[in-house]
């Protein structure tokens, strides 16, 4: 059972772990406690998920099976701004994670999608919640882990891989949740003074390539640049012009 397993593997790390069957969504889960007053170190582990959430309200497939979801309670003591270190942190958690278990490479898709074999095997959601004063009163880290491909339905099927390309023969679930909640914490202890752009960077696989922006002038084909130390996407128009995208406010497709 990945609790119980996730629990041994975690049991060093100030953490209290809550492991499910089915849940609604374990982000609404960690929101009912964090709304409560739960203190930072929630872990909310679910085998599947009926109503998954993903970025900008889109639904994320989460079947019982072949993949692991789960979230994570934080609160970050400085600044709103450190939402965005904490995607940027998560990212490179991840996708240490799946090299170190499953020793495959795996990449990031600005902002937050980790890519295996060119597709999307991870999904990362970072939602603050702020007070009257802009300050963060928690922030939920909900990751989606896709270990197997195959039962995507045919709008993700394109995209949408698995870590592995056939199912394992050890149940890795509770091995890969555990290396990335690590790897992530890690990082996080050393919020807000650490410099992870770089990593990032390097972990990055959109500079370089020709990618489909939507954005509020459309959507058309653009080459990615750089990414910026603010984490901003860099890209170049067909035009020649220059433009900085900020996570949130467009959308990025592999071509
Ligand atoms: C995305 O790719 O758009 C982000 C997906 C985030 C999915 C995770 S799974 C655990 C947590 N619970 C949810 O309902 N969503 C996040």
């Amino acid at each position: 059972m990945t609790g119980e397993r996730l629990s041994e593997l975690l049991a060093d790390m100030p953490l209290r772990i809550a492991a499910y069957d089915t849940v609604d969504s374990t982000g609404n889960i960690l929101k009912r406690f964090a709304s409560l007053g739960e203190p930072e170190g929630l872990l909310i582990v679910a085998e599947q998920q009926t109503a998954g959430r993903g970025q900008y309200g889109r639904k994320f497939f989460s079947p019982k099976g072949s993949g692991i979801y789960f979230s994570l309670l934080l609160r970050p003591k400085s600044d709103a701004a450190e939402a965005t270190a904490i995607t940027v942190i998560a990212a490179i958690a991840v996708s240490k994670a799946i090299e170190a278990i499953a020793g495959i490479p795996a990449g990031i898709k600005w902002v937050n999608d980790v890519i295996c074999r060119g597709k999307k095997v991870a999904g990362i959601l970072t939602e603050a919640t702020l007070t009257s004063g802009g300050i963060a009163e928690y922030v939920h880290l909900g990751i989606g882990l896709n270990l197997y491909g195959g039962a995507f339905p045919d709008d993700i099927a394109a995209k949408a891989g698995g870590i592995f390309e056939r199912e394992a023969p050890k149940d890795l679930r509770a091995d890969l949740v555990a290396a990335s909640v690590r790897e992530f914490y890690a990082l996080y202890s050393k919020l807000p003074n650490g410099n992870f752009m770089s990593e990032y960077r390097s972990r990055s696989v959109l500079p370089g390539r020709r990618i489909l922006l939507t954005d509020e002038a459309g959507t058309r084909v653009v080459t990615a640049e750089t990414i910026g130390d603010d984490a901003a996407l860099i890209v170049r128009e067909a035009s020649g012009e220059s433009k900085i995208l900020t996570s949130g406010r467009c959308k990025i497709e592999l071509i």
